[in-house]
């Protein structure tokens, strides 16, 4: 068993798949920096601490970063899980858990580094799009690879679809990863991570359904 802290802003359905997937992880305490995120109810429920640390209450982002991690460190995590947390982070922060941070990122990273990442790619006409889960570097959306889903954008798409069916692949994705996090199996050589046993660090989706070829 791994603990983890995981910290989120809203809906929280990224931290409902983690929690509902059976992981060999203690989730120690679940920390949103918007006090009326709906993803605290899913901590609740299982009673796990769920903390609400408003960053409006700060002034300067290193101040809400290091009482942050004040509080981070009182559960002594193994990892630090984001998901929808959607803060820029410190240097200082970033440095403090290096190589036990992650994140999840609705795109193919590097593709489409920030913000409307579904918009962006439905304008730039991409024909594969999806989602990242990645160690967190002092580069925004940025740091080694730990696992990739693609699917496909399809002609009809609206941003609404084209997220709706990425995250549907987030909810695999994140458990997958965080369980080989928790078995020790992620290595990082040379700025790339590595899982051992697993051929493949990819969940591929195919085109399916009335608009497209049966998988
Ligand atoms: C997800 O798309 C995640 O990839 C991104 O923010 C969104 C959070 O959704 N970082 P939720 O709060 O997990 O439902």
């Amino acid at each position: 068993m791994i603990r983890a802290v995981v910290l989120i802003s809203g809906r929280g359905s990224n931290l409902a798949a983690l929690l509902a997937a059976s992981l060999p992880v203690e989730f120690a305490a679940v920390i949103s920096n918007r006090p009326q995120a709906e993803g605290l109810e899913h901590a609740r429920r299982r009673g796990i601490p769920a903390i609400a640390l408003d960053h409006r209450n700060y002034a300067e982002r290193t101040a809400f970063d290091a009482e942050l991690m004040r509080h981070i460190d009182a559960y002594r995590p193994d990892v630090v899980v984001l998901a929808g947390y959607m803060r820029i982070l410190t240097e200082g922060f970033v440095a403090h858990y290096a190589d036990r941070l992650v994140n999840i990122h609705p795109s193919l990273l590097p593709a489409f580094p920030g913000l409307d990442t579904h918009r962006r790619a439905l304008a730039e006409g991409v024909k594969i799009h999806g989602c990242t889960v990645h160690f967190v570097t002092d580069r925004v959306d940025h740091g080694p690879i730990i696992a990739q889903a693609a699917v496909p954008v399809l002609s009809d798409d609206t941003e609404a679809t084209l997220a709706q069916r990425v995250l549907a692949q987030e909810h695999r994705l994140y458990p997958m990863a965080l369980r080989w996090l928790a078995e020790g199996r992620i290595e990082i050589v040379d700025g790339v991570a590595r899982v051992s046993g697993e051929a493949s660090q990819a969940l591929l989706v195919p085109v399916s359904g009335p608009h497209g070829t049966p998988a």
